[in-house]
């Protein structure tokens, strides 16, 4: 049975009907994960919780100990992992609680930790990354929100940013020149990091505003915590039904 993992964003920070849940402390080379993770069954499927920002949330996207997360779950007996993660919109297609499910991801963020791989190595440390995503994961995704009726995208290119600021409206129209249809802060270097630990990875963004200058006026904390609280359950409803169907 295949373990699935999911690391849940901002706004995810808990799944429901979860059985037998145990919380497991994993101290990891490199340092303590977010949280405890939670194994649980859910639907009689074994599956890992961990919240990204921690319980109650304290680490912003920039202090995310990322390496301790991806190390952790792999211990817990992860063999797949799901990020899920709050995103803005930028591709017009992009609107608020609308899906994603990116295929492609430029990085933009800087001074994280951002490989397993430092001194003293014998082996190679160039991970192919060509396709960042696992496409089989991917597939299955999109599946689960085409069933859903829910507005999505079956790909998307993930602009990560450093935040914990929201990016300037320049900013964001350097990024669509760029080809990014959605901007977050934490899809870097998770998605690296899962693959050099060979966990076939995949992301599951929810579009919670339109990005700096795709709407008129300001962002407000307000505006995405509206589409935010609705949103979220609809994707933990998705990937109950996906680890249902492991
Ligand atoms: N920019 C970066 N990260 C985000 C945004 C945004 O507009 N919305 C949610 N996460």
């Amino acid at each position: 049975m295949n373990t699935v993992a999911i690391i849940g964003g901002t706004g995810l920070s808990s799944l429901e009907g979860l059985a037998v849940a145990t919380e497991l402390d994993i101290e990891t080379p490199f340092g303590a994960p977010s949280a405890p993770i939670v194994k649980a069954v859910l639907g009689g499927k074994n599956v890992l919780f961990l919240a990204r920002h921690g319980l109650p949330h304290r680490f912003p996207p920039h202090k995310v100990n990322y390496r301790a997360n991806l190390w952790a779950l792999k211990e817990a007996g992860a063999e797949t992992v799901i990020g899920v993660n709050a995103v803005g919109g930028i591709h017009p297609a992009m609107g608020a609680g609308h899906f994603c499910v990116p295929h492609q991801v430029i990085d933009y963020t800087w001074g994280r930790e951002g490989s397993f791989f430092e001194v003293d190595l014998q082996w190679v440390t160039h991970i192919d990354f060509t396709y960042p995503y696992d496409s089989a994961l991917r597939d299955r995704l999109i599946q689960l929100l085409a069933r859903s009726g829910l507005p999505y995208s079956s790909q998307g290119v993930y602009g990560a940013t450093q935040g914990p600021r929201l990016e300037t409206a320049a900013e964001i129209m350097r990024m669509e020149r760029d080809g990014c249809d959605i901007v977050g802060m934490t899809g870097m270097p998770e998605a690296a990091l899962a693959r050099e630990l060979e966990l076939p990875y995949a992301c599951l963004a929810l579009v919670v505003n339109p990005a700096a200058g795709k709407a008129p006026g300001i962002i407000t904390m307000g505006a995405i915590e509206e589409v935010l609280v609705g949103g979220m359950q609809q994707a933990r409803n998705l990937l109950t039904r996906f680890i249902e169907e492991s």
